[in-house]
């Protein structure tokens, strides 16, 4: 049975990174075998639209969860990121928020406790308030994930965020905890930013998460194509740190899976690198099969042995960062449009142990 943890990210400041921080995080998760559902909790849809789906198509969203009028399992959608479904936002979801009959804090958590063993990971992403949605969200919630930008008015309505979260952990969900704050947008070049980044890390000391989103062009113009930076750019620095991110956050959950996926980041660097930049290439496998990648060629054993250099000659560069133990090939297959294959190669001590071919079909609401 999974084990199931819901984070919400919340931070009623506008535009500090929440549904970039929603969509690429459960992508990331996704993209290292977690089972993940997205839950967009804006009026804005931002994080829906920014997976490719169109709110107008919906049948059900989250508002059918708040107005209690449907099963929960009748909202989930999928989505084209493998392992990753959502449950779509809606416009209407403002009128929920104006207009609240019968305020009931638990409605949201009533609706999710019964995904709770079919997911490892349910993220929420928030609107930029404080009201009835989001409190909604925090007493559902086991924590909450804080994006701060790297700029001068971050700590703006923080303590009023501290201390929101403080009166709901008090009356209502006791459990609650707070995953981390996330430094987003950081631009190493422009002083202040470092500024920040230090005076964040004096104020909140380890509730910093170690991974910092540096700003990059990719994040921004991902959602425009309706998709995640992974399947925009997969080489992009906004790949490497939202991955980094999801590897942060589980180590902090499963420590039994460490070994082969939460190692510490330091440490799979050192490995990688060195390997990379000083092993000369071995050239004695007969990988010439692999000079088209397709779905026709399914002769993937041969990959077994090779070192994380190798496999990169020869299926060219990695879906993930190279630091990954876990990485992902996208594979082109001409006869379907609607299947998305992947191939997935674990490495143990840099050279690949295992492979596994997955399909992940488009849900016909979603064509
Ligand atoms: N690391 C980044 N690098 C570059 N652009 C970014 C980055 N993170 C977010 N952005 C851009 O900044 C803008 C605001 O980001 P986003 O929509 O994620 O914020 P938000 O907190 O969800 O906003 P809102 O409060 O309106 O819901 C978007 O245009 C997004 O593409
Ligand atoms: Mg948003």
């Amino acid at each position: 049975m999974p084990l199931s943890k819901i984070i919400a990210i919340a931070n009623q400041k506008g535009g500090v990174g929440k549904t970039t921080t929603a969509i690429n995080l459960s992508s990331a998760l996704g993209i290292l075998e977690q089972n993940v559902l997205l839950i967009d909790a804006d009026p804005q849809a931002n994080a829906t639209s920014g997976l490719g789906i169109i709110s107008k198509n919906i049948e059900f969203s989250i508002v059918n969860l708040f107005r209690g009028d449907t099963n929960t399992d009748q909202c989930i959608l999928d989505t084209h990121s493998p392992n990753l479904k959502i449950i779509p936002g809606s416009i209407k979801l403002a009128e929920i928020e104006i207009n609240v009959k019968n305020p009931n804090l638990n409605r949201l958590k009533t609706s999710l406790d019964s995904l709770k063993d079919k997911f490892d990971f349910i993220i929420i992403d928030c609107s930029p308030s404080l009201g009835y949605l989001t409190l909604n969200s925090f007493v559902a919630a086991d924590s909450i994930l804080i994006p701060v930008q790297c700029e001068f008015f971050a700590l703006d309505g923080l303590r009023k965020l501290l201390s929101t979260i403080k009166s709901v952990r008090k009356s209502f969900n006791t459990n609650l905890n707070i995953e981390g704050i996330l430094m987003t947008m950081y631009d190493g070049r422009v002083n202040h930013n470092n500024h920040i980044v230090n005076e964040l890390k004096i104020h909140f000391k380890d509730l910093i998460f170690k991974t910092i989103i540096k700003r990059n062009v990719s994040l921004s113009e991902a959602p425009s194509f309706g998709t995640s930076v992974f399947d925009y750019k997969m080489n992009s620095e906004g790949s490497t740190n939202y991955l980094n991110l999801s590897r942060e956050i589980m180590k902090n959950l499963i420590p039994t899976k460490q070994k082969s996926l939460g190692k510490k980041i330091p440490q799979i660097l050192k490995e990688t690198e060195e390997t990379i930049l000083l092993d000369p290439t071995v050239k004695d496998r007969d990988l010439d099969n692999f000079k088209t990648f397709s779905i026709n060629n399914k002769n993937f054993d041969k990959l077994k042995g090779c070192t994380k250099k190798e496999v990169i000659e020869h299926l060219g560069m990695v879906y993930n960062d190279i630091h990954s133990d876990v990485w992902m090939y996208h594979i082109t297959d001409k006869v379907s449009l609607i299947k998305k294959n992947y191939l997935y190669i674990y490495f143990d001590k840099n050279k690949v142990s295992h492979i596994k071919l997955r399909r992940f079909k488009f849900s016909s609401k979603l064509d």
